[in-house]
């Protein structure tokens, strides 16, 4: 911490001299995450305050570019940084907008709900968005039996899991979560046996029903705030461990570690440099913008 706090402080000049927002995912490094966040959260939490914070000046995504577009999205007036564009998301690659064409070509009349780790052009062609923590809600918003999930083949699992529609997919999948198997979580309890193993849905099926709980980063905090275990596993990126460990002394942390390399691009420094000289500012095309809002808007209201 003493070797960085210089770069704290010049960050927190900087953001009080701009009225600047830092909105940090919940994967983010301990010193970013710890120090110059105003609002730490998952990918639903982020979208909603870039809307609803008070402050007016610019905002500052410590997240991958998805997230940042999204921000833009939501806030076509507001200068949105991304202090490093090119953190980018393997769900986000692994559907473009002429897959989302042909998606919708093959499949008429059957909604179809992105996921928010997606860009702009497919948010645009899509009936609504969904984070992990509002899927299912958002799947059953809509009256149609049959509904498609994309691109993240295990997401769609998770809410065949707590819905009686047909749910179609798509072949994508997280290289971060899709690491963790049923090996890991018979070893970690083999080990372990107190352990609560908690588990995100971009894990595959199998392991999703190994779990002692499922959930998006922030509902996985939420259930160690609840329930004080002395010893928890996070199946998700490690970095959400080394975040919250400091605030619970109490509770051991014991689980596989794999780091989101995109996450992991974001630095103080490319902070700093982003805010002092807007590098890294979003833009996305208006119409396309205003129509990805609208997928965007449709989930916060239902979701
Ligand atoms: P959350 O919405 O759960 O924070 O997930 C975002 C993400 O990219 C997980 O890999
Ligand atoms: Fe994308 Fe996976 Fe990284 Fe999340 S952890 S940003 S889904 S690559």
């Amino acid at each position: 911490w003493e070797l960085v706090r210089p770069l704290i402080q010049e960050i927190e000049e900087l953001k009080a001299e701009k009225d600047a927002l830092i909105l940090a995912h919940n994967y983010q490094r301990s010193e970013l995450y710890h120090s110059v966040a105003d609002v730490r959260g998952d990918s639903l939490a982020l979208a909603v305050a870039a809307t609803t914070h008070a402050k007016r000046g610019p905002i500052v995504v410590c997240g991958v570019h998805f997230m940042a577009e999204t921000a833009k999205i939501m806030n076509p007036d507001r200068v949105v940084l991304s202090p490093d564009p090119s953190a980018g998301c393997s769900l986000a690659d692994s559907i473009s907008a002429d897959d989302m064409r042909h998606l919708r070509q093959s499949n008429p009349n059957i909604p179809i709900v992105v996921y928010v780790n997606t860009s702009a052009e497919v948010k645009a062609l899509a009936d609504a968005c969904c984070t992990s923590s509002n899927a299912a809600r958002v799947v059953n918003s809509f009256e149609e039996d049959t509904v498609i999930v994309a691109p993240d083949q295990h997401l769609a699992d998770w809410v065949r899991s707590q819905t009686t529609k047909t749910i179609l997919t798509w072949d994508g999948s997280c290289e971060v979560h899709r690491l963790f198997t049923t090996s890991d979580v018979a070893e970690l309890r083999q080990m372990h046996p107190d352990t609560h193993v908690l588990v995100h849905p971009e894990c595959e099926v199998s392991v999703q029903e190994s779990a002692d709980f499922v959930g998006s980063t922030s509902q996985l905090a939420d259930y160690i705030e609840r329930n004080r275990p002395q010893k928890v596993s996070l199946l998700t990126e490690c970095t959400m461990s080394d975040n919250l460990r400091s605030g619970y002394p109490q509770t051991s942390f014991v689980q596989p570690c794999s780091l989101c390399p995109h996450m992991r691009k974001i630095t103080l420094e490319s902070v700093r440099d982003s805010l002092k000289h807007g590098f890294g500012e979003v833009h996305v095309d208006p119409d396309v913008s205003r129509r990805a809002r609208r997928s965007l808007e449709y989930m916060v209201r239902v979701g």
